[in-house]
C-alpha cells in the first residue's frame, strides 16, 4: 500500500528515481501532491515542462481558430472535428499541469499568442495543423533527451505519452490532407470528407 503521506521526503525522493510513474499515479489517484517549494525534477526542467504546457494551451487555441474557420466556410464536420481537437490538446495541457503539481511545482502561466484566423482554404487548414504537430513533435522529442541525460525518468515516462500520441497525430492529419488532395476542389468530395470528419467520435480523456 502506498504511504506517502507518512514517507520522509528523502524517501519519496528515492522511489521516483526508482518507479517514478507509481509516485505519480499513486499521488493522483489519492489526491496528494508534494510540499509546496519542493520539486524532484530539476529547474531546467521545470522551465522546460511550464514552456511545453503553454505550446498545449497555443495548440488548443490554434483549433478552436481553425474550428471557427471551418466553421465560417460552411466545413461543420471539420468544425466538428477541430473542436474536439481542441478539446483534446486542453488535455494536453491538464496532464502536464496536473504532473507539474504532482512535482510540487508552483506553476506560473504563460502568456497564450494569438493563432491565425485566416487559412485560405480547407486543405491550407489541415497543412497548417500537420506543420504544427510536426513542430511539438520536434519539442517532445527534445524534452525527452533533456530527460534522459537527467536521467529524470518520471518525466521521461510522462512524455513518451506525448510522443507516442504524436505519432497518431500526425498519421491522422496526414491522412486527411491526402484525401483533400485527391478531390480538390469538388464539391461533393469535399462535402464527403466534411460529414467523415463530423463523425470523428471524441477521444477518451488523456
Ligand atoms: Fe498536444
Ligand atoms: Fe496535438
Amino acid at each position: 500500500m502506498y504511504r506517502a503521506a507518512s514517507q520522509p521526503w528523502d524517501q519519496r525522493r528515492c522511489l521516483v528515481g526508482q518507479s517514478s510513474t507509481k509516485v505519480t499515479v499513486a499521488t493522483a489517484e489519492v489526491g496528494l501532491s508534494l510540499p509546496k517549494g519542493t520539486t524532484v525534477i530539476s529547474e531546467s526542467m521545470e522551465g522546460a515542462l511550464s514552456e511545453q504546457l503553454n505550446h498545449e494551451f497555443y495548440s488548443a487555441y490554434l483549433y478552436l481558430a481553425m474550428s471557427a474557420y471551418c466553421s465560417h466556410n460552411n466545413f461543420n464536420g471539420a468544425a466538428q472535428w477541430h473542436q474536439l481537437q481542441f478539446e483534446e490538446e486542453h488535455q494536453h495541457a491538464t496532464k502536464i499541469y496536473d504532473y507539474l503539481m504532482d512535482q510540487g511545482v508552483h506553476v506560473q502561466l504563460l502568456p497564450i499568442p494569438a493563432p491565425p484566423s485566416e487559412f485560405g482554404s480547407i486543405l491550407e487548414v489541415f497543412e497548417a495543423s500537420l506543420a504544427h504537430e510536426q513542430d511539438m513533435t520536434g519539442r517532445l522529442n527534445e524534452l525527452s533527451d533533456q530527460a534522459l541525460k537527467e536521467k529524470d525518468h518520471a518525466t521521461y515516462n510522462l512524455l513518451q505519452w506525448f510522443v507516442n500520441e504524436q505519432v497518431e497525430e500526425e498519421a491522422s492529419v496526414g491522412g486527411i490532407i491526402a484525401k483533400l488532395k485527391l478531390v480538390k476542389d469538388d464539391g461533393y468530395g469535399l462535402l464527403m470528407i466534411d460529414n467523415e470528419l463530423g463523425s470523428r467520435p471524441a477521444s477518451p480523456a488523456a
